[in-house]
């Protein structure tokens, strides 16, 4: 994508210009090593200097929300195309109903042609990630051609949510997920739940030596010992979570230390199979890594075992992928049959069945069998209509992890 190729897609100028960089990282991609910050990876870029060494906060953010997007392109894991950059080949098909998705690709694509064989609705599927997709919908204001979004994480729905974006989700869509998920405003829709854990090697660490917070990683004993995945919008949910219990102050502190102490890695996998290979004893991440890699061939997972928090702990915190209707959509009624099908048994049993190993949120489906039911898990109580990712991503900024 050229950054010309972003104006178009209507991106404000230093995001079209980190986009740009993110369609140049095939020239500098890089191995699944630790980074001590996310601008390591950037060497000799000229955007190193002209946007991450500036007191202006505006291009750092901008870029912030773009840089997942950059990783993701130069992972070559499995994180999928590269987020809106991918809108370069974007033309939304007229009476097609327009699904904007930074929900795992595999897992949209999946939902969506089962609610269209069942429909005869057609779909148009754009892929993104969170926080850079939330950000063009705001953008493209009312004239977006999105009827539908889907988030991986929460904090992406309410960052259009609080811009008066959304539409009132049908209460019968509503009634369908499981009771306390939904936000209160009913603006949108859980649509699967995934747990933050504490990946262990087995062969460094026993469990009884395991910290009982994740808020513990801070003390310096723990320098060095753990890794994690700032520069992810799941991370940054977890994180959103953080602020949103424990308080600025606290979040920051935390934030610091890993800075400080803590191996960055490019993802969730790379976190994971650091971990594995002995790199360092724990690492944080989501739990549907882990057990796709355990149902697989294991190779990133088999020296490595999971710890829940629980407790409400932080550590424990549970992230839902969200559904919304844009008020904007010119297929209203299609976009609310959409998230009733995908919030409803047939939608819930297609995502199930993808095996992308997430918690369905409606009632009476089934989640995986090798899960701990989500109810048992101890999250803690976190309005998620508060979460703010884009305050996460500026209090990262300030304590120099992106
Ligand atoms: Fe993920």
């Amino acid at each position: 994508m050229s950054a010309s190729d972003a104006g178009r897609a209507g991106l404000p100028a230093p995001v079209a210009a980190a986009a740009e960089l993110a369609a140049g990282c095939l020239a500098w991609r890089v191995a699944d090593r630790p980074i001590r910050r996310l601008q390591d990876l950037i060497p000799s870029h000229p955007m190193k200097r002209k946007h991450l060494m500036t007191h202006n906060r505006r291009p750092l953010l901008a870029l912030a929300l773009v840089l997942p997007m950059a990783l993701a392109a130069c992972s070559g894991g499995p994180a999928g195309p590269a987020g809106p950059a991918a809108g370069d080949a974007y033309q939304p098909q007229a009476d097609t109903l327009q699904v904007y998705s930074a929900q795992h690709i595999e897992v949209t694509e999946a939902v969506a042609a089962a609610f269209t064989k069942e429909t005869g609705i057609p779909t148009q599927v754009r892929d993104g990630q969170d926080s850079s997709m939330g950000h063009m919908i705001v953008e493209e204001g009312d004239s977006s051609p999105a009827d539908v979004f889907l988030t991986e994480n929460s904090p992406a729905m309410t960052l259009v949510e609080r811009e008066g974006l959304l539409a009132p989700v049908d209460g019968s869509t509503l009634d369908q997920v499981r009771e306390g998920l939904a936000p209160s405003s009913g603006l949108w829709a859980p649509i699967a739940a995934r747990s933050t854990v504490l990946v262990y090697n087995k062969d460094l660490i026993s469990e009884e030596d395991l910290p009982s917070s994740m808020m513990d990683l801070a003390d310096p004993k723990w320098a060095g010992k753990w890794g994690a995945a700032p520069g992810g919008a799941d991370f940054q949910a977890i994180a959103a979570g953080m602020l949103a219990e424990r308080g600025e102050a606290e979040t920051r502190a935390w934030l610091q230390a890993l800075a400080d102490n803590a191996e960055v890695y490019q993802n969730n996998i790379a976190t994971m199979k650091a971990v594995n290979a002995g790199e360092v004893p724990v690492g944080i991440m989501y739990h549907y890594y882990w057990y796709r890699d355990q149902a697989g061939d294991r190779q990133g997972s088999a020296n490595t075992q999971l710890h829940y928090f629980g407790g409400e702990d932080p550590g424990a915190f549970v992230s839902l992928s969200a559904g919304g209707v844009l008020a904007s959509s010119d297929m209203p009624e299609q976009a609310q049959k959409f998230l009733e099908y995908v919030t409803g048994p047939k939608g819930q049993q297609a995502l199930v069945d993808s095996g992308s190993m997430e918690y369905a949120v409606g009632t009476g489906v089934e989640s995986a069998p090798a899960l701990p039911p989500l109810d048992k898990l101890e999250a803690p109580a976190v309005d998620v209509s508060t979460l703010n990712s884009d305050k996460v991503i500026a209090l990262m900024t300030d304590v120099g992890i992106l």
